[in-house]
């Protein structure tokens, strides 16, 4: 029998994964985490998962993020480092991120905000847009998200580059590659598109020196980590006029407490980390195929590296 424990934090989808993976993986044992007796439990899915709640099941073989990133578990500090994390991915959340990122690089392309402004001002006032082929955009992450963006926004006609921390092809799009290719790719980005994964490496790298690298009056879109972005350096390059908006669906800290800057901002747009999701329904399919091949024979290819960070 799998023994299966879900922790879900304030996402409080709990019941609804512990009865999706009942009825997924016949015969499993499914409960919350914080519930299961210690050293009963065989996986443990969670977001966020707080102190105290993995290091008490000492027979756990691994830890299954809800989500593609894991930086939620490597910073659980008494986190058993041996055990694997499988990450969750799958054909849902791939296609919500696409839709997210072409409809916040149009919104920029078009100048939606601007046109927005003067909708409450009740101000008719026609501007003309270059088209998408002129208009350069580059996604940064180009690991199976990052690959799935960058390709539709190049299908969507833009100029379209992508920057990973090893060189890869793309079919479609202009790709560069580590520290080398880095100014390159910024310098030519009108539209940034952060999905990186949040390492120690990647951390801050949304700051003053990169804003200052793209295209004057450029926008940046972060659906990565909150841990990306340095926050003043934001607020001082769009109040600057040298990016000219900011579409964010990730904070350092979430929720976004009510009185933060962004909320209020003219030129920022606030999501509450819902590019993606990976939800009880579709998601917990991808999650219940994932434990019963891993628990076959161990592997998996949507494995977690902890010294890469993702
Ligand atoms: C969402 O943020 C994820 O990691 O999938």
């Amino acid at each position: 029998m799998i023994r299966i424990g879900v922790w879900l934090g304030d996402r409080n989808e709990d019941r609804d994964w512990i009865a999706r993976l009942a009825t997924l993986i016949p015969g499993a044992r499914v409960e919350g985490l914080a519930e299961a007796v210690p050293d009963t439990l065989d996986y443990a899915l969670v977001w966020a998962p707080p102190e105290g709640l993995l290091s008490r099941q000492a027979a756990l073989k691994a830890v299954i993020s809800v989500g593609a990133g894991v930086d939620h578990v490597l910073r659980v500090a008494d986190l058993p480092r041996h055990l694997p994390i499988l990450r969750t991915t799958g054909p849902d959340m791939v296609q919500r991120l696409r839709e997210y990122v072409a409809l916040h690089v149009l919104a920029h392309h078009r100048d939606l905000m601007d046109t927005d402004a003067r909708q409450a001002r009740a101000e008719w006032q026609v501007f003309v847009t270059p088209t998408a082929n002129r208009r350069r955009v580059g996604v940064m992450g180009l690991g199976r998200i990052g690959a799935a963006c960058a390709q539709t926004l190049a299908a969507l006609g833009f100029d379209t580059a992508g920057w990973a921390r090893s060189p890869r092809d793309l079919p479609g799009v202009r790709t560069y590659g580590g520290e080398a290719g880095l100014a390159e790719f910024l310098d030519r980005c009108e539209i940034l598109v952060c999905l990186l994964p949040l390492t120690a490496d990647t951390a801050d790298i949304l700051n003053a020196g990169l804003f200052a690298r793209l295209a004057p009056g450029a926008a940046v879109i972060n659906a990565g980590r909150g841990g990306h972005l340095v926050e003043a350096d934001l607020l001082a390059a769009l109040d600057a006029g040298r990016l000219s908006g900011a579409t964010l669906d990730v904070f350092r800290t979430e929720p976004l407490p009510p009185d933060h800057p962004f909320w209020r901002h003219p030129r920022i747009r606030v999501t509450p980390h819902i590019a993606s999701y990976v939800d009880p329904d579709s998601g917990a399919r991808v999650v219940a195929q994932n434990i019963l091949a891993f628990d076959r024979d161990g592997t998996l290819p949507d494995i977690a590296d902890p010294g890469r960070g993702y």
